[in-house]
This record gives structure tokens, C-alpha cells and sequence, in this order.
């Protein structure tokens, strides 16, 4: 194919639209009238659904239309049965899904549908309903833009202007409540045609477009241009000695050259080559929606599942998300349940961490819950093993959405907010290299032979006035008392001076804990037991503490009740993170991650300090003390 056809395709393709609604508010009449105006079923087809109707003393009932057609599809069976195709003068139009299909809810939600805009349509008669307010708010989930409502059934309120503007203000009032920009607000009626493809008589005192016309102002959306580069790998060919890395661009541009970082392997090579199937001469750049193999520069190791982008603006890799999910599934959704993630080309196992809230379409108020029921949406934290790569859904729709499968069944879709978690690439990325570690000539057992104990960590975490500093200042005397080396590294006064340059963001949190982590296991190295008095409320930092001072790392859960802190509220923050004063505060406007098996945890709510610190000291007797326990 030549590059002069591609883009004349290109031109051509067809706008993709939804038709949306409440159920008998007319929708499957609504296509079934836009076919026939638009010429797009044999006439042999209108005929017989004249005949039927007629015989059942009917006005022509369009919905038969419908169908009848796709009555006639179905035996096709190489033909995609969800497909609806009807063209206006200026373009080709496909309906991506026919309402009441089985699987509707589900071909939009997980992505299978990806609409360019959107019908909403409402009966005149009755108003925006529950299931009305649902499928708008898909839409707002969907991230689909150009928003057409038909104010339909306008035959049976007489044309009545005035039930129009009460309709289509709970309409408008609706979508604006929950971010959704509508484009047009019609009245129309589709068992009478008056204006889908031709102005009504009957409809004179309005002056706006038909709903074909509307739609024909509408853009395709599917091909954004601007974006930063995401090219998901999905399969990788072995030719001779190289290596074809194969996908589907899904936004920005390659280009030969360029420098692209692997996510989340982190590995990066430049385009050597790009081997498209499309074209004769070899090219030199590919766009979104193109399906291109790339060669590279170098051998590095890249699976099925990584995204390619460019190194500046690269997915953020994180192992713990926030979602606004959409839950499909009869069985509803819990905390602890897992589910297999798939993101773009990859296959991952996540874990329900949290529902944050559910939130009632109708009211659109967001509350507590246990579960997330079928067809409900919720505020949802997913967390993984391994590192995931993430784009916001705000700000790429394409690889910010992800669905969840039990077994073979999409269960759920969803869109991704980082919001409150930090980008974990800082953490993950080493820069230093031609580094040659040297030994220290006295070993680990000779140091704590002398000192008559062995180093470690004692890492404290916990909420802001949960006693961190407390118990770890009067650890720290307890055990000094009792002969041991024995150091606190406290929160608020490492920020003073090794990390004054952090602040609170997740990324700034991340990397107080990074430093704190390797400074701890060097004092553990040292022979001294360090105890580190760190909210870190992140999960995955805690765990890289962990992995640097390795088995000499003992997690302490200081716990207490968010209440509870808040009552003791020791330095007055939670009071001013209340009214906004402090952004981000753990535990009110930033995420605080429990332990989930900690070596040790105290509760500050329930035991006294002394309890507390008994407790403690026991634990380090018995896990330290070389003497006692015969060292
Ligand atoms: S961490 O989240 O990065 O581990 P760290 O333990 O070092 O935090 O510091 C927490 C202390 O900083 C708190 O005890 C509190 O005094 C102070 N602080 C200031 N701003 C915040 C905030 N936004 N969230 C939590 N603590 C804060």
C-alpha cells in the first residue's frame, strides 16, 4: 500500500459512536430510524418491516429494523455482529455496539469499543432515569468528549417546547455535575424521523442542528496528535540474528533514532531500523494506530509487555495504583480478592488493596462500602508484585486504562490515578557506574563480639502521633542503659539535614526512606542497632529498606488509630492538614500503607508506653543479645 492510500483511508474512517440510555427510552428505534433515513438496509428489508407492523396495526415500529438486520448478520458469521454502519453526505459512520447486546456494558468498559462520541438518548416523557445517569457517567469514565443527547419520544409531549427545556436542563444539570461537556441538546422523535436526518414541522420553534448534523461536526478522536510516545510490546520475532519488536503504536511518534526507554525493565536502546508491513520503502517514522516492528541498536533483554517510550516523558512505574473502576461481575468485588490486570500489552496479577469509596451514580455522593456490587463504580487501590507501567488516564486514555479478568471473564475496567503514589522510577534507576566496592578487613562477628551484640534495624513505622518518636527515644535509653550501641534516626530530624532537601510529595517520601533505608543498614553493618522513626506510609519503600540491610532488618508497626493521632495531635498538623494549611498529610490527603506482617507491632492505642517499651526490649533481648543467648 502507498503512502498516498494510507492517508485517504485515513480520511475515511468512519467516526465511531455509542448510542446510550436508559432501557425504553428508544435507542434501538433511534438506530433502526437513522438506517432507513440514511438509505443504509435494502429496501426489501423497510418493506417487510412495514408488513409486520402494518399487520400488527402499528406505525412502523423501526426497532424491527433493526432487528431484522441484525437478525441477518448473526448467520454471518465472519461478520463483526456488533457493527452498525450508516453513512450522512460527509462521512461513514459505525455504531460501535448495539444497545441491549449481552455484552455492551462489557465491549465498552474494557476498551474492545473505543468510541469517538456518544448518543445519550432520554424520553420526553419521562426525564433522565438511574440507568440514564449510569451510562452518562461511562461515558465520563470513558473519557468519551463529544456528548450528543436526544430529548426523544418529543411525539408523545406534543412537541412541547417547554418539556423539552425541563428535560434537557436534568440533562445538562447532570453531565455538568459530573464533568461531561455536552455538545448538543435535541429534541427529536425517532419513531416519527423528526429530526435525526430531516428538520420536523412538528419541531419548528427549535433552531439547532439535526442529529445527523451534529454528528457530522463531531472529530475522530481515535488518532491524537502531541502525545508523548507509548509503543506496548507485543510480541517479539527472532529473524537470523535480530530481533523484531513488534506493536501497535498508541500514541506520539518513533522515529529511526531514537533513544526509547523500556518500562518497567528499565533497559534502553536507540530505533535502528523500523520494519513496517504497510509500506514498500523502509521507514522512518511511525504514528498512532500503526502496527510497526522495530529493530535496535543493541541486544537488550525486552519482553512481550514492556512499553516503549522516550526517556522524558516515560511512564511512572509503581506497584500500587488508585482506580475508578467499573465492576461488571455477578460476584461483587472485596478487599483481598485477586484478579489478572491486563494493561495495555501486559498480564499482570494484582491485588484489591482498598475500596476508597463507591460512588452512587444517581447522587453522584461517594461512601464507604465492603464491596463493590455489579454495575457500580468505585474508587479502588490495586497493588501488584512487581512494577507496573502507568500512565494517568487523564492525560492518556490509551495506555491509562487497564481491565481485570477472572478466569476468561472481564470482570471490571478502569482508569488509573497516581494520585497520592509515588513514580517509583527514582528508586529503581542506578546511576552509578565503574564502581568497584572494596572489603572492610573486620568482619560483621567481630564487631559484635566486642560490643556483645549484634547490629540491625529496628524500623519503626506508623502514622504521624502514633508514638513513633516517643517509644524510639525511649528505646533507645532503655537499651543504652543495658550496654547496647544503640542509635535513633528520627523523622523530623534527618529532614533537618541530610534530607532537608525533601518534601512530602510521594516521590520526595520515596526517597527520604531510600536514603534513610541505606544509612540504616550501614549503621546495622557498623554493628549498632539503629532504630529508624519514619512514618514511610509506602509499602514498596519500606520493602527496599528491607532489602538493604537484608536479614538485620526487624519492621516495627507503631500502631494507633487515624482517630486517635488526631485526637493527641501532638504538633497541631492534623488540625491544619484539615483546614488545607499542610498538603498532603498522611492519613488525610495522602495514603498511609500498613504493615501487613510486620516482626513486631505495638498499639500506642491500646498499650501503655511502658507495655510498649517491655515489649520491645524483650524482643531486642531476645534477637540481639549475643551473651544471653550464648553468641
Ligand atoms: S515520611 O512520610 O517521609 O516517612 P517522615 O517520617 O520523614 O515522613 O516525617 C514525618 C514528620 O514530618 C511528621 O512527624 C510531621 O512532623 C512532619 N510533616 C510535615 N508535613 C507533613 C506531611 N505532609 N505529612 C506527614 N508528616 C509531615
Amino acid at each position: 500500500m502507498s503512502q498516498r492510500t494510507a492517508q485517504s483511508l485515513h480520511l475515511n474512517e468512519p467516526l465511531r459512536i455509542v448510542i446510550v440510555g436508559h432501557v425504553d427510552h428508544g435507542k434501538s428505534t433511534l438506530i433502526g430510524r437513522l438506517l432507513f433515513d440514511t438509505d443504509s438496509v435494502p429496501e426489501s428489508k423497510v418493506a417487510e418491516v412495514e408488513a409486520i407492523s402494518a399487520r400488527r396495526g402499528m406505525v412502523t415500529e423501526w426497532s424491527f429494523l433493526l432487528d431484522a438486520f441484525q437478525a441477518e448478520r448473526d448467520q454471518a458469521v465472519t461478520i463483526d455482529t456488533t457493527q452498525i454502519w450508516f453513512k450522512s453526505a460527509k462521512r461513514n459512520y459505525v455504531i460501535i455496539d448495539a444497545p441491549g447486546h449481552r455484552e455492551f456494558l462489557k465491549n465498552m468498559v474494557s476498551g474492545a469499543a473505543t468510541a469517538d462520541a456518544a448518543v445519550l438518548v432520554v424520553d420526553a416523557a419521562e426525564g433522565v432515569k438511574e440507568q440514564t445517569r449510569r451510562h452518562a457517567y461511562l461515558l465520563h469514565l470513558l473519557g468519551v468528549r463529544q456528548v450528543c443527547v436526544v430529548v426523544n419520544k418529543m411525539d408523545l409531549v406534543d412537541y412541547d417546547q417547554a418539556r423539552f427545556d425541563q428535560v434537557a436542563g436534568e440533562a445538562r444539570n447532570y453531565l455538568a455535575d459530573i464533568g461531561v461537556a455536552v455538545s448538543y441538546v435535541l429534541p427529536v422523535s425517532a419513531r416519527m424521523g423528526d429530526n435525526l436526518a430531516q428538520p420536523a414541522a412538528n419541531l419548528a420553534w427549535f433552531d439547532g442542528p439535526t442529529m445527523l448534523q451534529s454528528l457530522d461536526s463531531f472529530q475522530s478522536v481515535s488518532r491524537p496528535a502531541g502525545q508523548p510516545l507509548r509503543f506496548p510490546i507485543q510480541d517479539i520475532y527472532k529473524f537470523d540474528e535480530r530481533r523484531i519488536l513488534a506493536g501497535r503504536i498508541e500514541s506520539g511518534v518513533l522515529r529511526v533514532g531514537d533513544s526509547l526507554l523500556f518500562s518497567p525493565s528499565n533497559l534502553t536502546a536507540h530505533v535502528a531500523s523500523i520494519e513496517s508491513w504497510s509500506t514498500p520503502s523502509p521507514a522512518v517514522e511511525a504514528h498512532p494506530g500503526e502496527s510497526v516492528g522495530i529493530t535496535l541498536d543493541e541486544q537488550i533483554f525486552v519482553e512481550r509487555g514492556e512499553i516503549a517510550s522516550h526517556e522524558a516523558e516515560a511512564p511512572q512505574l509503581s506497584n500500587v495504583f488508585r482506580a475508578t473502576l467499573f465492576w461488571l461481575a455477578k460476584e461483587p468485588l472485596t478487599v483481598g480478592k485477586r484478579y489478572k490486570l491486563k494493561l495495555a500489552t501486559r498480564d499482570a496479577n494484582v491485588q484489591v488493596e482498598a475500596i476508597e469509596k463507591v460512588i452512587d451514580t444517581d447522587s453522584l455522593a461517594g461512601r464507604a462500602a465492603e464491596a463493590l456490587e455489579r454495575n457500580g463504580v468505585g474508587e479502588v487501590v490495586l497493588r501488584s508484585r512487581t512494577p507496573l507501567a502507568l500512565d494517568e488516564y487523564r492525560s492518556l486514555p490509551k495506555t491509562g486504562r487497564f481491565v481485570l479478568v477472572d478466569g476468561y471473564d472481564t470482570v471490571g475496567g478502569g482508569a488509573i490515578s497516581m494520585e497520592g503514589y509515588p513514580d517509583q522510577r527514582p528508586a529503581l534507576r542506578v546511576k552509578s557506574t565503574n564502581i568497584t566496592p572494596v572489603s572492610h578487613r573486620v568482619s560483621a562477628t567481630e564487631r559484635s563480639k566486642v560490643v556483645g551484640h549484634a547490629g540491625g534495624v529496628l524500623w519503626f513505622t506508623g502514622l504521624s502521633g502514633a508514638g513513633k518518636s516517643t517509644l524510639a527515644m525511649a528505646l533507645e535509653q532503655h537499651l543504652f542503659q543495658r550496654g547496647y550501641q544503640v542509635y535513633v534516626l528520627d523523622g523530623d530530624n534527618v529532614r533537618k539535614g541530610l534530607n532537608a532537601n525533601l518534601g512530602f510529595s510521594p516521590e520526595d517520601r520515596a526517597e527520604n526512606i531510600r536514603r534513610v533505608g541505606e544509612v540504616a543498614a550501614l549503621f546495622a553493618d557498623a554493628g549498632i542497632i539503629c532504630i529508624a522513626s519514619f512514618i514511610s506510609p509506602y509499602r514498596a519503600d519500606r520493602d527496599r529498606a528491607r532489602e538493604a540491610a537484608g536479614e538485620h532488618f526487624h519492621e516495627i508497626y507503631v500502631k494507633a488509630d487515624l482517630a486517635i493521632c488526631e485526637q493527641r495531635d501532638p504538633k497541631g498538623l492534623y488540625r491544619r492538614a484539615r483546614t488545607g494549611e499542610i498538603p498532603e498529610f498522611t492519613g488525610v490527603s495522602s495514603p498511609y500503607e500498613a504493615p501487613e506482617d510486620a516482626q513486631l507491632t505495638v498499639d500506642t492505642g491500646e498499650q501503655s508506653i511502658e507495655d510498649c517499651i517491655k515489649a520491645l526490649g524483650d524482643y531486642v533481648e531476645s534477637r540481639f543479645n549475643l551473651r544471653r543467648n550464648g553468641g
